[in-house]
C-alpha cells in the first residue's frame, strides 16, 4: 500500500511538476538494435575531375525545388517558432494532435516542380522541431501517427520521380522534441547568457549517444527504404560555446554512412566537415547573392544558393515581402552566370498546398523556362575574354559553344557589345527569330517582345 502511494505521489511530480521530462520519458524508445555497421568510404581519394563527374546531372540542372514542409505549417509564422516563442513540447503538442493535410497531392506539387523548369528536389525529411515525415520506426513523433496517417515522404518520393525530377531529403541535425537531445544555445528551452556549467545542469540526464544513434538509424531509413536518392542536406552545425559542431553530430560518421548507403550522394556542407576532404560537395549560400563564383582551397567550388520566395522557409501566412517573377528570374540567370544552382523554396500550407502566391511564382518562372530554358540547363559562366554588355548577364553553354545574353533592362534597338568577331550567328532564344550585327552593336527591336528577360543566343565561331 506503501508503495503504491509512493508510486503514484511520484507519478504525480513527474506528470505534474516535471511535464516535459515525462514527455521525454514517454518518447524515448525502447533499445532497437543498432543499424548494421556497413563498411565506410568516406571519397577522400576522389578527384577533383572525379567529383565534377559524379555531380555532373547536378551541375547541368541548375536549378532545383526545396520544400519546408512540417508541423510548423501550422502556426504559419516561421519554422523557426517553437526556438522563437520559446515553445515546450507542450506547448507544440497542438499541431501534433491536429496535423491532417487532407489536400496534399504531391502529383500536384512535383507537376508544379517540372512545369517550373525544376529537375531535381529536397523535402525536409524532418525539421529543427524533430518532427518525422516519414514512418520512422525509432520514433512515434512522425507523420503516421497524427490524423494524417499517410507516409509522406514515400507518396512524395513516388510523384517527383514520376515526373522525372531528382529527389533529395533535407535532415536537421538539430532536434528540438528527442527527449536525449540536448538543451544548447539554439534550443527553444536555451538559458539566456547561461554558462556551459548551467548548461551542464539543464543537459543532466540526456544523453547525445543516444541522439547519435537515432540519427543514423534514421538517416539509415531514408537512405534505404525510398530507392536512389540524390541529396542529402544535412542542416546545421553551431560549433563553439553551448553550440554544436562535428562531435556532437558525429558527422564523419554519418557523412561515411550516406556515402555507403548512396553511392555518388550528393551531400550539403553543413556537417561541419568543411576543412576535411572529401567533407562536403557543394557550398551553400544562404538568402545572399554571392560577388563571384566562391572558391575554396584557391579553387572554384560547386556551390547552390537556397533562396525563400519570401523570409521564411516554413509556409507563413502574414508575411509580405514576396519576390516577384523578374525578381526571381534575375536571381536564377544569375547564379548561372557565375556557376551556380538555385534551390529555390517552397513551404506548402498544413492542408498541403502550395499556396496562391507560390503557384503564381512557379507559373511565372515556368512560363520563361518553356522558351529560354537552354540559357540554363549545362550552361555556366561565360568565357573570361568575353565582358558582359551593359544591363545584361551573360551565361554560356561550352558543350554546344553558344553564349546567353540576357536582356535585363531592355535595349533602345541595339546593344553594344565588345565580342563581334566571335559571333557567327545570334538569334531571340524565345522565338528563334534572327538578331542582326556588326561590329559595335546587336540590333534589338525597339519592341520588346512579351517575355519576361528576353534572351538573345549568340553561336560563337
Ligand atoms: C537555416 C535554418 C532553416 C532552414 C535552412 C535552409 O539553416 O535553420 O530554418 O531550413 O536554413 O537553408
Amino acid at each position: 500500500m506503501k508503495r503504491i502511494a509512493t508510486l503514484l505521489i511520484a507519478g504525480l511530480i513527474c506528470t505534474t511538476l516535471l511535464p516535459q521530462a515525462a514527455q521525454a520519458q514517454k518518447n524515448r524508445k525502447k533499445a532497437e538494435a543498432p543499424a548494421p555497421a556497413p563498411e565506410f568510404t568516406l571519397p577522400s581519394t576522389e578527384t577533383r575531375e572525379q567529383k565534377l563527374e559524379r555531380m555532373k546531372w547536378w551541375t547541368d540542372a541548375r536549378f532545383g525545388m526545396f520544400i519546408h514542409w512540417g508541423l510548423y505549417a501550422m502556426p504559419a509564422r516561421h519554422e523557426w517558432v517553437k526556438n522563437k516563442e520559446r515553445l515546450t513540447n507542450e506547448d507544440y503538442q497542438k499541431y501534433f494532435d491536429h496535423f491532417d493535410p487532407d489536400l496534399f497531392n504531391p502529383k500536384e506539387w512535383a507537376r508544379m516542380a517540372r512545369e517550373a523548369g525544376m529537375k531535381y528536389v529536397v523535402l525536409t525529411s524532418k525539421h529543427h522541431e524533430g518532427f518525422c515525415m516519414w514512418d520512422s520506426k525509432y520514433t512515434d513523433y512522425k507523420c503516421t501517427s497524427t490524423p494524417c496517417g499517410r507516409d509522406l515522404i514515400r507518396e512524395f518520393v513516388d510523384a517527383f520521380r514520376a515526373e522525372g525530377l531528382k529527389v533529395g531529403f533535407y535532415y536537421s541535425l538539430l532536434d528540438w522534441h528527442h527527449p536525449d537531445y540536448t538543451i544548447d544555445r539554439c534550443h527553444p528551452q536555451r538559458i539566456d547568457k547561461g554558462t556551459p556549467e548551467d548548461y551542464a545542469k539543464l543537459n543532466e540526464g540526456k544523453d547525445m549517444n543516444v541522439y547519435r544513434q537515432y540519427m543514423k538509424d534514421q538517416v539509415t531509413e531514408l537512405l534505404t527504404q525510398y530507392g536512389k536518392i540524390d541529396i542529402i542536406w544535412f542542416d546545421f552545425s553551431f560549433p563553439g560555446e553551448n553550440g554544436k559542431g562535428r562531435d556532437d553530430w558525429d558527422s564523419e560518421g554519418l557523412l561515411k554512412l550516406a556515402r555507403t548507403l548512396q553511392p555518388g550522394i550528393i551531400v550539403d556542407d553543413r556537417l561541419d566537415l568543411k576543412d576535411v576532404k572529401g567533407g562536403w560537395d557543394i557550398l551553400t549560400p544562404e538568402q545572399t547573392k554571392v560577388a563571384s563564383c566562391p572558391t575554396w582551397d584557391g579553387e572554384k567550388a560547386t556551390w547552390e544558393t537556397c533562396q525563400t520566395f519570401s523570409g521564411s522557409w516554413g509556409y507563413h501566412r502574414d508575411e509580405a515581402t514576396w519576390k516577384s517573377v523578374p525578381q526571381l528570374l534575375e536571381l536564377l540567370i544569375e547564379t548561372v552566370s557565375k556557376e551556380g544552382n538555385l534551390l529555390l523554396n517552397v513551404g506548402p500550407t498544413a492542408r498541403g498546398e502550395f499556396d496562391q502566391r507560390a503557384q503564381d511564382r512557379l507559373e511565372g518562372i515556368g512560363k520563361w523556362m518553356h522558351a529560354n530554358s537552354r540559357s540554363i540547363y549545362g550552361c555556366t559562366a561565360a568565357p573570361e575574354d568575353i565582358p558582359a554588355p551593359e544591363r545584361t548577364l551573360l551565361t554560356y553553354n561550352p558543350e554546344k559553344n553558344r553564349l546567353y545574353v540576357h536582356l535585363i533592362d531592355y535595349p533602345l534597338g541595339q546593344l553594344r557589345i565588345a565580342f563581334a568577331d566571335r559571333i557567327a550567328y545570334a538569334q531571340f532564344l524565345h522565338d528563334g527569330s534572327e538578331i542582326k550585327f556588326d561590329k559595335e552593336f546587336l540590333y534589338t527591336p525597339v519592341l520588346k517582345p512579351d517575355v519576361e528577360v528576353p534572351v538573345i543566343e549568340v553561336f560563337l565561331k
